[in-house]
């Protein structure tokens, strides 16, 4: 069985202290560095862009996993690969040609993830699972940090993982959104690969040993 990632959202590091913030991420035990990207417009509140990624990137040393809350993603898909992006997760909601922004993801070098709002059947990525390299199931309604988890997410951890076995898919599942030390297991218990983890850990006494724990939590049977 492969190891369960954390991946911290910087949505919730400290700006003022980003470089700072980064490096602890860099020196924890995290796996990936989460990054959202939103646009006032497919989410009611907006983040940062490009030029605040270019300078994560600079200093970020693991992988770099780009959540896209914005209308017709299309649009910027060699922008994020040329920033430095591993991986580039779009909205369903967000992609009337869903399949044709897929390849063209892929086109560029990236890995793709597809995120799903909570209102949003795991049904319809039936024909695109073998496409997709990651989804991204949304424990929150996507917008902000620091909100509450939502249950109903780990009925939707269970039949991702069903199509993903009945495909013969090899897509990692993502939880986002109000990941503590309290669902973590749980979660990777309901078939959980990754997962992010924002207010939760920046907002802790000690991040790296909080990111520590979780990973522990993670990976323990
Ligand atoms: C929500 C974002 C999440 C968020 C998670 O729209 O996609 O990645 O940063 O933050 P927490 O862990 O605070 O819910
Ligand atoms: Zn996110």
């Amino acid at each position: 069985m492969s190891s369960k990632l954390i991946a911290p959202s910087i949505l919730a590091a400290d700006f003022g202290n980003l470089q700072r913030d980064i490096e602890m991420v860099n020196n924890s035990e995290a796996d990936w560095f989460h990054i959202d990207i939103m646009d006032g417009v497919f989410v009611p509140n907006i983040s940062f862009g490009m030029p605040v990624l270019k300078a994560i990137a600079k200093h970020a040393d693991k992988t770099i996993d780009v959540h896209l809350m914005i209308v017709d993603p299309d649009r910027y898909i060699k922008v994020f690969a040329e920033l430095g992006s591993n991986i580039l997760t779009v909205h369903y909601e967000a992609c009337t040609h869903l399949h044709r922004t897929l390849q063209a993801i892929k086109a560029e070098g990236m890995k793709v993830g597809v995120a799903l709002n909570p209102h949003t059947s795991i049904n319809v990525l039936e024909d695109t699972i073998n496409d997709i390299d990651l989804v991204c199931v949304m424990s929150v309604n996507p917008g902000f940090g620091g909100q509450s988890f939502i249950e109903n997410t780990y009925d939707k951890v269970i039949q991702l993982k069903e199509l993903i076995a009945i495909k013969g898919a090899s897509t990692l599942i993502e939880i986002d959104g109000g990941v503590t030390n309290e669902n973590a297991k749980a979660l990777v218990d309901a078939g959980a690969d990754v997962l992010v983890t924002g207010s939760y850990v920046f907002k802790s006494d000690n991040q790296a040993e909080t990111i520590k724990e979780l990973r522990a939590l993670a990976n323990s049977n």
